[in-house]
């Protein structure tokens, strides 16, 4: 049997005497004023058994991470439709780049940089009928935990700074495949980046994609061919840039967020999050990815 536990607190341990832990996002202003000295983790057996250390309890900007969520909430409402609007490639580009999206005609690489998730964001706001209520619930419901919410202040501080985001999101729409108005979607796209939740809480929600689409309560959300896809794309989009990197040193299907979260998962096996909010200079968090390496070194515990 491997002591997760004990694993988990020397992975802990060592995160917190680091003394290049990155640097806390900036460009949405709000996001600065959190200390680069959080380190939080937690790992989710398929059992249920739950295993933490650090600050796993405190709650942060979640950010890009939500873009697998919304992703599954419209795979389940839209089907393999949803593959004519956005691509499955990785993009080799940071998450906010806008070139390729002008050679490729408008269809983003993936869902998982802003462009697919702004595509996907339209999905939600043509098929849902109060879209920030309906995801916000959605995720909730996963989790089993109405305490969930978005973060008012950071959604705003997004939106005044966001100017990126609205380039690629009138980019879109000038190649029509954007059907909603651009402030809509990106007011959607802005509060489902400002959820905030714990690592606690987030291997909760994340657990239905190492569970064949079933979450704690064995309540099914999506089905097992649509869990493939989504991992699959986790790997290979879930950390942009740096998604080789990712699969080389980890070696799990996972998403980052700018907040400094990153979630992974061991199909029928483990769910982890880790928390630290100092980035590496390809937006991913530093200490999140080093711990995530330890832990799939010292347990053997890969998809390879
Ligand atoms: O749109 C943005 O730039 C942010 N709301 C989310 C970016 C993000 O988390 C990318 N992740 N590594």
């Amino acid at each position: 049997m491997i002591d997760f536990q004990h694993i988990i607190d020397t992975i802990a341990k060592e995160a917190n005497t680091a003394e290049e832990r990155g640097k806390v996002a900036s460009y949405i202003p709000e996001l600065s004023k959190v200390s680069a000295k959080k380190f939080g983790i937690t790992l989710l057996d398929a059992d249920g058994n739950s295993f933490s250390a650090g600050d796993s309890n405190e709650r942060f900007s979640i950010q890009s991470i939500s873009k697998v969520l919304a992703l599954a909430k419209a795979f389940d409402l839209e089907g393999d439709h949803l593959w004519q609007r956005v691509g499955v490639e990785p993009s080799g580009d940071p998450f906010n780049h806008l070139s390729l999206l002008e050679m490729e005609n408008g269809i983003p690489r993936n869902p998982l940089i802003n462009a697919g998730a702004i595509v996907i964001c339209d999905i939600l706001v043509s098929k849902l009928n109060a879209p920030k209520q309906d995801f916000l619930t959605f995720v909730q419901q996963i989790a089993n935990d109405p305490t969930i919410t978005y973060d008012e202040a950071v959604a705003q501080s997004e939106k005044k700074t966001g100017f990126k985001n609205y380039a690629a999101a009138y980019l879109i729409k000038s190649y029509g495949n954007l059907t909603n108005d651009v402030e809509t979607v990106l007011d959607l796209y802005f509060y489902m980046c400002s959820l905030t939740l714990s690592c606690e809480q987030l291997v909760k929600v994340f657990y239905i994609f190492m569970n064949h689409g079933k979450c704690l309560r064995n309540q099914h959300y999506l089905n097992i061919f649509q869990i493939k896809r989504i991992n699959a794309i986790m790997l290979t989009c879930g950390f942009y840039d740096e998604a080789g990197e990712f699969a080389f040193e980890v070696g799990l299907p996972g998403k980052s967020g700018v907040g400094g979260g990153i979630v992974a998962l061991l199909p029928n096996e483990f769910c982890v999050a880790t928390w630290s909010p100092g980035l590496n200079d390809k937006g991913n968090s530093k200490l999140g990815m080093r711990a995530l390496e330890k832990l799939t070194t010292k347990t053997g515990l890969s998809i390879f």
